[in-house]
């Protein structure tokens, strides 16, 4: 137990440090257990440092202090380049009718449209030749005398009151079906975290990735967990029908499975302040294969983050926090806070808190359990690569 408190944090905490702040209530609770987003991502995207490049180097690769967040950047670095993203598909069928319908969700949604749509014209167009032809045939004119009102005709009252009844309920219960098939989306669907904000989505992946647009694999379920930074927004895929208020102080979730790759539009459907119409992004639907090839070059960009940043990142998407706290605080482990370099008791006696025995502690948790917890820290091993753990060390280090 000892061990995993050195090695996991607590939640509580708003982690400080760049990026860290726009993380920490989504990372809290929405996210499966060996998924969490975190925010740093963008920092990550660039590339490496080419050997040589001393002099436009940050002072960090200078001084060697690997804690100094503060430190520029080397400007030398290559952007990493994410895969493109493509035409927009659902503009190439653009007409003055509704986009492409790119889900069994958005068949439905069509279906019962189109449905209501058709039932209104016959009414319509029904009513309105009745009007005028009863106006015309019953008018007032020399030599015929408009016939006094009859009082009521039952069979026609009862008829018109129980036949669009029965077509109200139809209508409901198809419109029910469609919203309970909205609200429970498969238990295997893919979740991704979304936050809005005035004004940009920021959709983050399992893996820690953070992406300005949302990428999807195809025929797959996909469940998007959603809050709001500041105000109300409103996250809307037209090609998919779905449309799903973002709310502050409260998760929202909605899901769909796209049924053909390309590049679809995502807007802002809430208006929320000035530049609502630029609040806007892309679902790029991936095809089979696409998505995890996508993610795994994401996933190399976060690897190019400076350690401290990747590990003060990982603190948060992976969820150490929950356990961990970085300010000293007791929470379900020990907290990280200046914890390097000192000598722990542990069920295996005195230890020294280095590299090694946090990089065990993380991959082994119950080996050497410090003294005053439990041992319930879950293994990482398999989870985490080498370069990871070696983030997490070194933000660790530097908590002083
Ligand atoms: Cu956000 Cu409109």
């Amino acid at each position: 137990m000892l061990q995993y408190l050195l090695t996991f944090v607590v939640l509580a905490q708003p982690a400080s440090g760049p990026g860290a702040e726009a993380e920490k209530p989504a990372t809290s609770e929405a996210q499966p257990a060996d998924k969490a987003a975190g925010d740093k991502p963008a920092a990550g995207a660039a590339g490496e440092t080419k050997p040589g490049d001393d002099k436009a180097a940050a002072p960090a690769a200078a001084t060697g202090n690997p804690c100094d967040k503060n430190a520029p950047r080397p400007t030398n670095k290559p952007k990493k380049t994410l895969p493109p993203v493509g035409p927009r598909t659902d503009v190439q069928s653009e007409n003055y009718w509704m986009p492409v319908a790119n889900s069994d969700m958005a068949e439905h949604v069509d279906g019962l449209f189109i449905a209501i749509l058709a039932i209104s014209i016959f009414c319509f167009v029904g009513i309105t030749i009745a009007v005028v032809y009863f106006a015309w045939k019953y008018r007032s004119r020399p030599g015929h005398r408009a016939p006094e009102s009859s009082s009521h005709n039952d069979t026609l009252e009862i008829t018109w009151t129980i036949i669009p009844s029965i077509v109200c309920v139809i209508i409901f219960l198809l419109g029910w079906k469609g919203f309970v098939d909205l609200n429970t989306p498969p238990k295997h669907a893919y979740e991704i975290t979304i936050v809005a904000e005035k004004w940009k989505w920021s959709y983050k992946y399992p893996n820690g990735w953070v992406d300005e647009n949302l990428h999807v694999p195809v025929g797959e379920p996909v469940r998007l967990i959603m809050r709001s930074k500041d105000v109300l927004h409103s996250f809307w895929v037209p090609s998919f029908r779905v449309k799903q208020d973002v709310i502050p102080n409260r998760y929202t979730k909605i899901w769909f499975e796209a049924k053909y790759p390309g590049v679809y539009r995502q807007y802002c459907a809430e208006y929320c302040g000035d530049r609502h119409s630029f609040m806007k992004s892309l679902v790029v639907v991936h095809p089979p294969g696409g998505f995890k090839r996508y993610m795994e070059e994401a996933e190399a960009a976060l690897l190019d983050m400076p350690p401290v940043e990747l590990g003060e990142y990982l603190y948060a998407a992976r969820g150490c926090n929950q356990c961990h706290s970085v300010d000293g605080s007791a929470k379900t482990g020990p907290s990280w806070k200046g914890i390097f370099g000192e000598t722990h008791a542990t069920s295996a006696g005195q230890v020294k808190v280095d590299e090694n025995y946090i990089r065990e502690s993380i991959l082994d948790p119950t080996a050497k359990v410090r003294t005053g917890f439990n041992a319930v820290m879950p293994t990482f091993k398999g989870q985490l690569k080498d370069e990871q753990i070696d983030g997490l060390i070194t933000y660790i280090k530097c908590l002083k």
